[in-house]
C-alpha cells in the first residue's frame, strides 16, 4: 500500500491506496463519493470526469497514487443549486453521463476563454452521453455560462457552431 495526501473538494485526504487502485475506486468505494460514475472504465465515455488539478480528467484512467499532493474536484463539491439551466434544458435523462458532463462543463464555466478558439460541442466531445441526443446539454451548458461567474459571452460566439455539429 501507499500513503497519499491530498486535497478532495477542499478538505485534506490521507489514505492508502494500493498500487494499481483506480482513482475513481478510491472515490466511490473507499471514500464513498459515489456521484462520479463508472461507464466504460477505458477512457472512452468521461463518465467518471473530475476535475485533477484544473483539467478534465477520467478518474478511470488515473492510478490513485497519482493524485498524491494534488487538488481534486468532483460532483459532490457542485452544489445542485448551481444546475438548474441544466435541469431545465432537459440535459438529464437517465443521469448516467450528468455528473461527468457538468465537471467537464464547470472547467468551461472557469476557463471561458477556450470558447473563443474551441467549440462547447467539442470542448464536450468526450462525454458521451446515449439518451439526450447532446441537443439539451449543449443548451443546458450554454444557459448555465451565461449566469454570473460563466464568461457567457464567448458562448454565444459559438453557439451556431454547437447547435449545427448537435443536430
Ligand atoms: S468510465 Fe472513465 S472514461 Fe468511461
Ligand atoms: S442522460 Fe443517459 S447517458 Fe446521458
Amino acid at each position: 500500500m501507499i500513503e497519499i495526501s491530498f486535497t478532495l473538494n477542499g478538505e485534506p485526504v490521507v489514505l492508502s491506496v494500493g498500487p494499481s487502485e483506480r482513482l475513481l475506486d478510491t472515490l466511490r468505494t473507499r471514500l464513498g463519493l459515489t456521484g462520479t460514475k463508472e461507464g466504460c472504465g477505458e477512457g472512452e465515455c468521461g463518465a467518471c470526469t473530475v476535475i485533477f488539478d484544473g483539467l478534465p480528467a477520467n478518474s478511470c484512467l488515473i492510478p490513485a497514487f497519482q493524485s498524491q499532493g494534488r487538488v481534486v474536484e468532483t460532483i459532490e463539491s457542485v452544489s445542485p443549486d448551481q444546475l438548474e439551466a441544466l435541469h431545465a434544458s432537459g440535459a438529464t435523462q437517465c443521469g448516467a453521463c450528468s455528473p461527468g458532463v457538468v465537471m467537464t462543463a464547470l472547467w468551461v464555466r472557469r476557463n471561458p476563454e477556450i470558447l473563443a478558439t474551441h467549440s462547447l460541442r467539442r470542448l464536450m466531445a468526450g462525454n458521451l452521453c446515449r439518451c439526450t441526443g447532446y441537443g439539451g446539454i449543449l443548451d443546458g451548458i450554454e444557459a448555465w455560462l451565461e449566469e454570473p461567474g460563466g464568461g457567457g459571452g464567448d458562448v454565444d460566439a459559438s453557439s451556431s457552431e454547437n447547435r449545427e455539429a448537435a443536430s
